[in-house]
């Protein structure tokens, strides 16, 4: 097993890749990675819509990763083009599509809503192209029906739900707990991995809502029926703007004082706390990765995506900083899809910033979950990290 290539973080800030919204950022296009010995590499995030910020972040991390790697990956040149995932599948399944059938592109990473996931992973197996996928955590995508060209640098859904079900169940003794997400294949996995393990560890649910996907700005009339059910808790998974607009409308109802709030960590991440501020405070979540976690290779990268963007980084910008630690080992066997799947199948234990992980057997990462409650420290709001947690055996 050769572990991945990593270069000092605080390396070099200073290459040029110029942003241009949604093109090809340097080059234009090409045959495909190999011959003048470059690499095509398609970010396919959000731009637009609720999930708008993670995209921001994700392609942050992995501008970090090659900033720090002189703009390569594998020894090759990367030639990177940023395309807009959009607000849902309706625009994320065709923009994913036609990278997937374009042959100048050598691979994709990216991709945050499960619902496009979903959507793509036939075109990208039909195409014998290798998709990264650093957010979207639709569990079957890395299932066992999942492609050979289907990887993931992120999390399934049903994991990070589970990951907190327990301690829960723990915190609430008999009292119920009621669980509110958005209408997709996302929210529906997040709450169902939660109510497993919630329920298996003895836990019982008051009740379920999902609400509208991306189209939700009054929350209020579902808080309302939260509060009517009486319920010891409530579990929530929404991330981006959705994520704000949830957890300050929860507040302002007065349940923040009533109800203790637990979620996936989405729900508190990065500019959603920023915006959330005090709001957000006591929230616990689960999450593979907090800004605040204390060991060496995070103290670095922190620092060095500070530097560079002014703000901490995310579980988003980690997922896609890591995509490029697996591709850029995977890049040494060669840029056809096939060189690059046998690459990705003899990735190591990857050092992230997250702590150390490798791919199991599935095409996922085998990693740590953490708890984690939302706190001031120097006047600013962050994750502190409390505890490890035990995954449910399934
Ligand atoms: C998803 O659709 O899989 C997703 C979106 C935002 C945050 C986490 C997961």
């Amino acid at each position: 097993m050769r572990a991945t290539r990593s270069l000092p973080l605080a390396l070099t800030m200073t290459f040029a890749l110029t942003a241009c919204g949604g093109s090809a950022l340097s080059g234009d296009g090409g045959d495909g990675g190999g011959d003048d010995g470059s690499v095509k590499i398609a970010l396919l995030v959000p731009q637009s819509g609720v999930y708008a910020p993670l995209g921001k972040d994700m392609e942050a991390g992995f501008r970090l990763f090659l900033e720090e790697n002189e703009d390569q990956l594998g020894g090759k040149d990367v030639e990177l083009t940023v395309v807009d995932e959009g607000a849902g599948p309706e625009d994320g399944v065709p923009a994913g599509t036609k990278l997937a059938q374009d042959d100048s592109v050598d691979a994709v990473v990216g991709v945050v809503n499960s619902a496009t996931a979903l959507g793509l992973t036939d075109a990208f197996d039909e195409a014998k192209k290798p998709l990264i996928i650093a957010n979207a955590g639709a569990d079957s995508i890395t299932g066992e029906e999942s492609s050979k060209y289907v990887w993931r640098t992120s999390f399934s859904n049903g994991e990070v739900g589970g990951a907190i079900g327990k301690h829960v169940a723990e915190e609430v003794g008999d009292g119920k707990v009621y669980l509110v997400g958005p209408d997709y294949a996302a929210g529906e996995e997040f709450l169902a991995g939660f109510k497993k393990s919630f329920e298996g560890a003895g836990g019982q649910v008051a009740g379920t809502q999902m609400t509208p996907f991306g189209k939700t700005t009054n929350f209020q009339p579902y808080l309302q029926k939260v509060r009517n059910a009486k319920p010891k808790a409530v579990f929530a998974f929404y991330a981006g703007s959705e994520a704000v607009t949830f957890v300050k409308q929860y507040d302002k109802l007065g349940l923040h004082d009533e109800i203790p709030f637990y979620g996936t960590g989405f729900l508190t991440e990065g500019g959603a706390l920023k915006a959330q501020g005090k709001s957000a405070e006591g929230i616990f979540t689960s999450l593979h990765y907090s800004s605040a976690l204390d060991n060496e290779t995070n103290t670095d990268f922190v620092a060095a995506y500070e530097e560079g963007n002014e703000v901490p980084p995310t579980t988003y910008s980690v997922q896609a900083y890591d995509a490029g630690q697996v591709l850029d080992g995977a890049l040494e066997e060669g840029t056809s899809g096939d060189d690059i799947v046998a690459g990705l199948k003899d990735t190591g234990e990857i050092d992230s910033p997250r702590g150390p992980w490798s791919f199991s057997d599935n095409q996922g990462p085998d990693q740590t979950y953490y708890l984690r409650k939302v706190e001031q420290q120097d006047g600013a709001w962050t994750n502190a990290v409390e505890d490890e947690l035990t995954q449910p055996s399934s």
